[in-house]
């Protein structure tokens, strides 16, 4: 059962080996690395990780993780190339894919730096799992799936029915939420096409320790904040969870049969302003001057149907102490 941690290594046949088989797409960043610690830490799971470079830099970590040399197996593949995609996932019962390029900046070229990685990249995974029979595919989307919508009032709470408005992505210009609501109407309309087992998790901004060498785009959010060197900065408020607390909504998802559709998954809702000052609180070295503006909140949403499911977060500080700790650490406030 899921809640028997296996002791010794003991050899699994058919089935159930498959079921704890499972393969993690994009693994080398930011909340693939956690997902994958997770993952390899239960002792329970195989897993199959596709990066698209195998050199150091963006497996070493993977590599270092505890249960590693025994479970853990690197896949060179593009969610681009769908024999590559194949190749990772067959043999596996369940898939993560968490692949999706999340630009920093403004793409110079939004329909192949953006759109296509998410869009296609999710309909290869998806045909990929039909192939190989996977038991359920968790595809990580995102709060800019669900919240981009002029149509929604501003005081509403949204939930599980709300959907970001394509269009209105599109004339905006926000191209990486056109993006995760594309590839996500794409992944449950093929669950529901061909039986597909799919369950989506949609996170707002997601912070935490790193793992991965490189600073990622919603870290670079609260580095940039806690360096102080932007002119202004707007003050909005954002939802965030951490990527620890990720980790564990995906593996919920992942074994609580009952578990499908989407989910919402948000822990804390505060201005950036109040950001900084929780850091302060702990990090008074950290106080820097910034100029804050007001900025337009993020819609306020609600993580009820995931809590449902058993899913528990850690607090604000928490979450925000270990961030500053990891970033410290690598020299990311310099
Ligand atoms: N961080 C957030 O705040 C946040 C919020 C909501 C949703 N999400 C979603 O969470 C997922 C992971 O994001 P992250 O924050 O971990 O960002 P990240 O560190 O930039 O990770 C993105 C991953 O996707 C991979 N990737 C991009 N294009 C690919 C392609 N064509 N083929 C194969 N892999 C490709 C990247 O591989 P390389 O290392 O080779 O570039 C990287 O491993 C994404 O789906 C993102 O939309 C993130």
């Amino acid at each position: 059962g899921k809640n028997t941690r296996r002791k010794e290594k003991e050899p699994m046949e058919g089935e159930a080996s498959r079921t704890k088989t499972v393969c993690v797409t994009g693994a080398g960043g930011f909340v693939g690395s956690w997902l994958v610690k997770r993952l390899l830490s239960t002792g329970e799971y195989t897993v199959h990780v596709t990066v698209r470079d195998l050199g150091d830099r963006k497996t070493g970590h993977l590599r270092a993780l505890e249960g590693a040399g025994e479970r853990l197996r690197l896949f060179k593949a593009d969610v681009l190339d769908y024999a590559s995609v194949a190749y990772a996932v067959s043999g596996c019962g369940g898939v993560f894919h968490v692949a999706s390029s999340v630009p920093a900046d403004k793409p110079q070229n939004p329909e192949v730096e953006v759109l296509a990685p998410a869009v296609r990249g999710s309909q290869n995974v998806l045909k990929a799992c039909h192939q190989a029979k996977v038991g359920r595919v968790v595809v990580v989307s995102s709060a800019a799936a669900v919240a981009m919508n002029p149509g929604f009032p501003r005081d509403a709470v949204l939930d599980e029915d709300a959907w970001s408005d394509e269009d209105h992505c599109r004339t905006a210009g926000m191209w990486y939420a056109l993006s995760k609501t594309l590839a996500e109407r794409e992944a449950l309309a093929h669950a529901e096409k061909t039986g597909l087992d799919v369950v989506t998790v949609c996170p707002p901004l997601v912070l935490g320790p790193l793992l991965q060498r490189v600073a990622n785009t919603s870290s670079l959010v609260l580095i940039n904040l806690l360096k102080g060197d932007r002119d202004t900065v707007e003050d909005k408020a954002r939802n965030a969870v951490d990527v620890r607390d990720l980790a564990d909504a995906f593996v919920l998802a992942y074994e609580t049969p009952e578990a499908s559709g989407r989910y919402i998954c948000g822990a804390y809702r505060k201005k950036l302003s109040e950001m900084a000052g929780i850091v302060e609180s702990f990090c008074p070295d950290l106080a820097r001057p910034v100029k804050f503006v007001e900025g337009e909140d993020d819609r306020m949403m609600s993580s009820k149907k995931l809590q449902a499911l058993g899913w528990k977060f850690r607090a604000v500080e928490e979450c925000l102490r270990d961030s500053v700790e990891s970033y410290k650490a690598a020299g990311l406030l310099e």
